[in-house]
């Protein structure tokens, strides 16, 4: 059947609106630590929230072809699974559009965090969102962390694998991350503590009426 005849069926109920924070910048920038702790701080004041994490849906929904091919057959491994070009970056981050989008239906704030370095991937996620909802329904928020200090922690050896020559298209190393121009949240990153950039983002929310 084509696409063309499936049709959308409206809810029965209708829910207030969550809205997405989009967590972006480069691998050991501190997405999901921030993502984590305004989770946790909005489980606090009963909110609804739930962080979708790059390494943790890569096991899942978004698993490489090498996973899905110790259950599935090799042209449905090669064909649905995803790894780190740029095309698989997109759809990567298409698939976790159209979750976080889901997760908004439900009255649920989602708190996306992945390396996201494509610009023009980041603009169809907040187009796909704000289409199904309005303005102010996505929130870029750029974990803006210099590549010095994300090498330097580099939390699971993978900088020092990718400048060895061994992890071959690494963002950062010889893989581009493109900076947001104008992201609703800018965090220093480098300068703060994880727990002062998540009051940041929780006030950001607080000023936009996400939350009370
Ligand atoms: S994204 O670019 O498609 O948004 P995502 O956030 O899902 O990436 O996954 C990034 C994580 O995968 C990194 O934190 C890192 O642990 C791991 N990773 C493995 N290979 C790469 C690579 N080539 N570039 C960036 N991250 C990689």
């Amino acid at each position: 059947m084509d696409s063309t005849q499936v049709t959308w069926h409206a809810h029965a109920v209708v829910r207030p609106r969550g809205c997405v924070v989009w967590f972006t910048g480069l691998s050991g920038c501190g997405k999901s630590t921030v993502a984590n702790l305004v989770d946790q701080k909005l489980h606090e004041l009963g909110c609804g929230s739930f962080v979708l994490d790059g390494d943790n849906i890569r096991h899942g929904l978004n698993a490489s072809p090498a996973m899905l091919a110790e259950t599935f057959d090799d042209a449905f491994a090669q064909r649905f699974g995803l790894g780190f070009s740029a095309l698989d970056r997109a759809e990567n981050i298409r698939r976790i559009a159209c979750v976080a989008e889901l997760f908004c239906e439900a009255g649920v704030v989602a708190l996306t965090a992945f390396v996201s370095p494509y610009r023009e991937d980041r603009e169809a996620a907040r187009a796909a969102i704000e289409r199904q909802g309005e303005e102010g329904d996505f929130i870029e928020v750029f974990v803006d962390t210099p590549l010095e200090i994300c090498e330097q922690r580099d939390p699971k050896g993978l900088y020092k694998q990718a400048r060895a020559g061994k992890l071959p298209g690494f963002t950062g190393i010889d893989a581009p991350y493109e900076a947001p121009a104008s992201a609703e949240i800018h965090l220093a990153a480098g300068e703060k503590s994880p727990p002062a950039l998540a009051d940041e983002v929780i006030a950001y929310l607080r000023s936009q009426g996400k939350i009370r």
